[in-house]
């Protein structure tokens, strides 16, 4: 059977790799990140039955895409996770060439995953929507495609998220790309899960004034928030501008209104998620708390992802932390879930010109930083945050070309918070207003160095290590 051999070189790969990739300096001390290969979309995120529920995309078997499985991790506390066993293997036709990215939701008790089936042929390839449920012992049963390819879109057609509405019935968004190449978020609806209807597109390229819009749009997600509808997606296609959509792929979201009986979305103009180097397929899900939560993946799709070094100790990619959403002033603010706080050790505080701050011991740290004027931070070696009184300007060397390259945000800057971890950093700025997230490699242990004279207000805390159990 195709699902024990894969289980068997997942076995292997884990046996083989799990020492080594533990022992790569820049493996994250409190971030999610898979044992050994390759990972990259946060998918079912949930709170179900007390629990959090994370599903990541996952190939253990190489550091590249593929056929990818479903890893799957629960936590209390959305700080301190266990793993689970492996949620889906692509052991079937219907999904042969990977169980791509998806939801979950609470049907009536039964925790249930709707994902991709993704199949590829010599030319081609076509996409099923399929179901699976989590059964007590933490394994899950495949109930099968429920979902075809509909006309008139290529195979492209995937990325599922599925939610509840008042009206008592299930509602999905999907990413898709059409026959003419413009990429799509199609609407469909289901009174039980298995029956659905398509009741159109409600968002791409060419529709609601947006002109040409890229030639796939994945992972969408759609949600309340405060008294607006929000559409998350990831278009692709894109040409960047100066100093925005500089990423090769972008994710960001939209601001309107679902008429779900008419299934139009009137909505206003694409804001990126994240202004950083890499952020991409984040997924959201509602907390019992009232919160909408999200994780998303530190990673792009594209040829630099395999220019990092945790290639060389078999695993790459790690999440986001966990955020808050909340809508203010017509936009998106995300701040670092509140749980965060539990990781924090011994306390400091700082106050002075910034050339005269000691070095930081950044490998696992929270910095909060109010800085009066102009100010260079400097990452280790390898990643510098510069403000100049009117744009924040985050700079590296691409890991690919060696070239200096830049990520920007525009506006008036009152405070930096900022989360490290050995190899990534997540910067909230002006509490939660926008956010930068980038992987960098320093070449030892890092340090965080200020320059210039200005004065700046500064707390810090050391991060507890040791998240995944
Ligand atoms: C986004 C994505 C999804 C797809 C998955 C495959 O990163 O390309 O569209 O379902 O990754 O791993």
């Amino acid at each position: 059977m195709k699902e024990i051999s894969l289980l068997k070189q997942t076995l292997k790969a884990l046996m083989q790799g799990q020492l080594r990739a533990a022992q790569d300096p820049h493996r994250p001390a409190w971030h999610l990140a898979a044992p050994v290969g390759l990972l990259n979309d946060p998918n079912g995120f949930i709170q179900f039955d007390g629990h959090f529920h994370l599903f990541y995309q996952w190939n253990p078997l190489a550091c590249a895409h593929g056929a990818k499985f479903w890893g799957h991790w629960r936590s209390d506390d959305l700080i301190h996770w266990q793993h689970e066993p492996i949620a889906l293997v692509p052991s079937e036709e219907y999904e042969s060439h990977g169980c791509y990215s998806g939801s979950a939701v609470d049907n009536n008790g039964v925790l249930t995953l709707i994902y991709t089936g993704n199949v590829k042929f010599p030319e081609g390839r076509t996409a099923w929507q399929c179901l699976a449920t989590l059964e007590e012992d933490g394994s899950c049963r495949k109930l099968g495609p429920v979902i075809a390819l509909p006309d008139g879109y290529s195979g492209h057609v995937r990325d599922p998220k599925v939610w509840r509405h008042d009206d008592g019935q299930w509602y999905m968004v999907l990413g898709a790309q059409n026959l003419a190449g413009e990429g799509k978020v199609l609407l469909l609806r289901s009174a039980d899960l298995h029956n659905w209807q398509l009741l159109g597109e409600i968002a791409g390229s060419q529709l609601n004034g947006l002109g040409e819009f890229g030639y796939m749009w994945e992972c969408p997600d759609l949600f309340r928030l405060g008294d607006r509808d929000i559409l998350i997606a990831c278009p692709q296609g894109l040409a960047p501008q100066q100093t925005r959509w500089l990423n090769t792929f972008q994710s960001g979201y939209f601001i309107g209104e679902l008429d779900y009986q008419q299934a139009r979305f009137a909505h206003g103009e694409f804001h990126e998620l994240d202004l950083g180097f890499e952020f991409y397929a984040p997924q959201t899900t509602a907390s019992s708390d009232g919160r909408r939560l999200l994780f998303g993946w530190m990673g792009i799709p594209d040829g630099d992802e395999f220019y990092q070094p945790t290639l060389a100790y078999g695993w790459i990619h790690q999440m986001t932390c966990p955020r808050e959403l909340s809508l203010e002033e017509g936009r998106l603010h995300q701040r670092p879930a509140r749980e965060l706080q539990q990781l924090r050790r011994s306390p400091q505080t700082w106050q002075g010109a910034a050339h005269q701050l000691a070095p930081l011991d950044i490998s696992s740290a929270e910095l909060l930083i109010q800085p009066e004027g102009a100010l260079t931070l400097h990452f280790a070696d390898a990643l510098c945050l510069s403000w100049n009184g009117e744009q924040l300007r985050l700079s590296r060397r691409n890991p690919r070309s060696g070239l200096e390259e830049h990520r920007y945000w525009h506006g008036s800057l009152a405070q930096l918070h900022i989360f490290c971890d050995r190899s990534s950093v997540e910067i909230f700025i002006n509490d939660g207003e926008a956010v930068m997230s980038s992987r960098y490699f320093p070449s030892a242990a890092p340090q965080l160095r200020l320059t210039d004279e200005t004065q700046v207000n500064l707390h810090y805390w050391r991060l507890e290590d040791g998240v995944i159990v």
